[in-house]
């Protein structure tokens, strides 16, 4: 099915103003938007137009009762200069599962692709042609209806902006293992990728931070036993020749990074098992040299190798050397630049 998506384009493009050798994280945003509007049951108008403010009422639901979610994506190059995405449809299968998650209407998957992909096409000459950069894309949806009641709204919007993105770490990161803070229970939204997900994880990071980590490592809610997440990544621990990663259990966000890890890993021979990983079996695994590698994977961050996680007063080390997590992180960055060939039919052109 092909949508009638109006286009409205610039003037004048900003992109000669914008210096590619130095792109600030998520500060720069390309020259258009796509917007779409929820209401009466149905989603009416979908649009490209000029960048802009949105302009809402002080009631927006949203800002009160926090029903917004969002995606990651990102938009690269090959080298003859066609723009591609990666997984799309994945992305757009996940909205519309946080979407069912915070009683939100689900966004059609096909539009879904099909903005993003003349998103991209119109502002391609903001994707970054630097390794490791990338067009960041950012779909959100959120509820526009001024109202003080406590319910579903009944209007809402979908916008994707897209925002030129550099590599986020170039070094091994350190972890802070939470034993105060949680980011999510099981029957919670942590499984959704909900914005409130992302403030409950505020200020406990900024408290890592000061303490001279780079992210937090988050534990199960129950025993601060069990690993979630690092950050705002997925997480993978190779003890001895096995990868693991721990299992969905509805706290845990879907990553798609985190998938493509796993296919990644399975298609070149490695074990990988998805279940409950305890901080005390990685602390035992680090004790007796045989926790080779840990990394964390998503769309934004890429793969970051863990150097060391801090949990309850002792320091645990990582090996130092990350072959497979490298390995991972350059077939990725191959892949999303066609440098490597795609046998797995993850890319998709625009
Ligand atoms: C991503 O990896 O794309 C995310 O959504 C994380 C974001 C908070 C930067």
């Amino acid at each position: 099915m092909s949508y009638d998506i109006k286009i409205t384009k610039v003037e004048k493009s900003k992109v000669s103003e914008f210096d590619f050798d130095n792109i600030p994280l998520g500060r720069a945003f390309t020259d258009h938007m796509f917007v779409c509007e929820y209401a009466n049951g149905q989603w009416n108008n979908p649009r490209i137009e000029p960048l802009k403010q949105i302009s809402m009422h002080p009631a927006t639901m949203a800002l009160h009762y926090g029903q917004a979610i969002f995606e990651g994506m990102k938009a690269t190059l090959d080298i003859n200069g066609n723009a591609m995405l990666f997984r799309p449809e994945k992305n757009a299968h996940r909205l519309n599962f946080s979407a069912d998650r915070l009683g939100m209407p689900r966004f059609p998957e096909e539009l879904f692709v099909e903005g993003l992909k003349k998103l991209v096409d119109i502002d391609r000459s903001w994707i970054p042609t630097q390794k490791s950069s990338a067009l960041y894309l950012r779909p959100f949806m959120y509820a526009d209806e001024p109202f003080i009641g406590m319910r579903a709204a009944t209007h809402y919007k979908f916008i994707i902006i897209a925002s030129p993105s550099g590599p986020i770490y170039n070094k091994r990161i350190k972890l802070y293992a939470e034993t105060e803070y949680v980011r999510a229970v099981k029957g919670g939204t942590g499984e959704a990728k909900a914005a409130g997900n992302y403030a409950a994880a505020i200020l406990p990071t900024e408290i890592a931070k000061s303490k001279g980590y780079d992210q937090v490592l988050w534990l199960d809610a129950h025993e601060f036993k069990y690993i979630q997440e690092a950050g705002t990544m997925n997480v993978f621990f190779r003890i001895n020749d096995e990868f693991i990663t721990p299992s969905l259990d509805g706290a845990i966000l879907n990553g798609i990074s985190r998938l493509s890890t796993i296919e990644l890993l399975r298609d070149k021979g490695y074990k990988v098992t998805e279940r409950l990983v305890s901080m005390d079996e990685i602390i035992e695994a680090s004790n007796n040299g045989t926790l080779q590698e840990a990394f964390g994977c998503g769309t934004a961050v890429g793969v970051a190798m863990i150097e060391e996680i801090g949990y309850r007063n002792q320091t645990i080390h990582v090996s130092k050397d990350n072959p497979v997590g490298k390995m991972v992180m350059e077939t990725i960055v191959g892949l999303r630049a066609a440098t490597i060939e795609d046998k797995y039919g993850w890319i998709v052109s625009v």
